[in-house]
């Protein structure tokens, strides 16, 4: 019988899922929305959920959701990648789509789901990718980025990451650091290699590592530890495959700064065992509080061993743009060149020549203005959030998110963002998302307007009020 299949990540054996969870969890898995069924008691019994009009089945003892796809329009006969069916979906992505769809649907949604600032991007820049449009900058570029670009690059490494870059053999334009980072696990990783990880961490590490064949393995960062590795955990995660470690500063969700001495923990461990540490950086420039970034590659010792990931799209609120670039040494530099031929051809012409300018010139004062603007915004929420009952937060080192505790509330970080969406129309993450250690916190974007900021707290205030 035509059956597309795929495993359910974490499921329990032995668990009955309600119904309502197995349509979650078939439509995660698949793809495909699930079509209407209803429970058929008595069937589980037997090891079989069966759904409704026999469309889908799930068979808790082997994990395995066997979906029958003769209602949808696609080829019964092609299986699908295992790797890609039994990964999760991006939440942050997830929810903003849905937010989207909302939004389309005419309804008023307070957005605080994935890390999009309120402003558009600043005008010079859009002037300077407008006129290369114009001027007939609209080819495809060299693989690596336009030299214009690369060079723009490394004058801004030079300027506020102390960082003397060849934009010649050591720069390679990116579709952001997202796009960067599967850039260089493939140019590092080989099947079965290890890569450690945060836990909480960036939605979209564990997958990327999946999707290249690569094994993640997580530490935990611990709120007793302020949020940071110690050495000796990140030594007893270090096996003969382990290949690289990812860090994420300024953090998130955390939004932990990494100091020096938080640094050379990694480092230490880096060289001692001759790994790559990868360091996620898009929100290098949103520091708050006197906090000061640095980059893994100034210790010494580590400019080799590191990968630095940059991009617009925080800093100079340019997500759409999908620019960014990879820092990382010239042998490495050389595998991004060629996977970034086969992957992406470039990096669009003219995105690369707006993205020129934003990084290689000064800051102007409408990029400093959002910077200040996005600092009071951080503070006031996460003061505003820290003042209602039964909710915890502190203001982050960097970044712009609130790190929310939840667990006075005895309501999983799921459910409370689920049921805030549905009550409240109030869009967050759920903590879990991020690994096991944020199941007690949910992640709330605070670089939104004033007012849907304002609202949306009166909002979150009723609903925890409600629980
Ligand atoms: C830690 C982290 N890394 C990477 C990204 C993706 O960045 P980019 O848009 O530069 O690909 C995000 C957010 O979207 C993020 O929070």
């Amino acid at each position: 019988m035509p059956f597309t299949s795929g495993v359910i990540p974490y499921s329990p054996p032995d668990r009955v899922w309600p119904v309502r969870s197995i349509k979650r969890k078939a439509n995660d898995v698949t793809g495909y929305p699930c079509p209407s069924f209803r429970w058929r008691s008595g069937v589980e019994r037997s090891n079989r959920i069966c759904l409704g009009r026999r469309d889908a089945m799930v068979i808790p003892n082997s994990f395995k959701i066997q979906y029958r796809t003769n209602s949808i329009n696609m080829n019964d006969y092609v299986s699908l990648s295992e790797r890609v069916i039994s990964s999760e979906q991006s939440s942050t992505v997830r929810i903003a789509d849905k937010v989207k769809k909302l939004k389309e649907q005419g309804k008023t949604v307070f957005d605080f789901s994935a890390g999009r600032a309120f402003e558009a991007t600043p005008k010079y820049v859009m002037e300077g990718a407008i006129q290369a449009m114009r001027s007939g900058d609209t080819h495809q570029t060299m693989a690596k980025g336009t030299t214009r670009y690369r060079e723009a690059c490394a004058i801004k490494l030079k300027r506020e990451n102390n960082i003397i870059a060849d934009p010649e053999t050591e720069i390679t334009a990116s579709m952001g650091c997202k796009q960067g980072l599967t850039a260089s696990l493939l140019a590092i990783l080989n099947p079965g290699d290890e890569v450690i990880v945060e836990d909480p961490c960036f939605v979209s590490y564990k997958q990327t590592i999946q999707y290249l064949g690569g094994r993640y393995v997580t530490v935990p960062l611990l709120r007793e530890n302020g949020w940071r590795w110690k050495r000796e955990q990140l030594e007893e995660a270090i096996t003969e495959k382990t290949k690289a470690i990812i860090m994420c500063t300024p953090h998130n969700p955390t939004g932990v700064v990494h100091t020096q001495e938080d640094l050379e923990e990694v480092a230490y461990i880096a060289q001692k065992h001759n790994i790559f540490v990868i360091t996620d950086e898009p929100y290098e420039r949103a520091v708050w509080n006197g906090h000061h970034h640095i980059n893994m590659a100034t210790l010494p010792g580590m400019k080799d061993l590191s990968i630095t990931l940059m991009s617009l799209t925080k800093s100079f609120s340019m997500g759409g743009w999908r620019i960014g670039f990879v820092y990382a040494n010239e042998h490495v530099s050389r595998q991004l060149e060629k996977l970034q031929q086969h992957l992406i051809t470039c990096v669009s012409s003219f995105v690369q020549a707006g993205g020129a300018i934003a990084f290689g010139q000064d800051p102007h004062d409408e990029v400093l203005e959002y910077w200040t603007e996005w600092e009071k915004k951080v503070r006031h929420f996460t003061t505003s959030l820290n003042e209602i009952e039964g909710l915890k937060c502190y203001m982050p080192e960097g970044g712009f998110y609130a790190w929310v505790d939840i667990s006075e509330l005895d309501i999983s970080s799921e459910r409370f963002a689920n049921q805030l969406l549905e009550e409240e129309n109030v869009a967050v993450i759920p903590g879990a998302s991020f690994g096991q250690v944020g199941e007690d916190y949910i992640r709330i974007t605070c670089v939104k307007s004033w007012d849907e900021i304002n609202r949306g707290l009166e909002h979150i205030h009723g609903f925890v009020q409600g629980l």
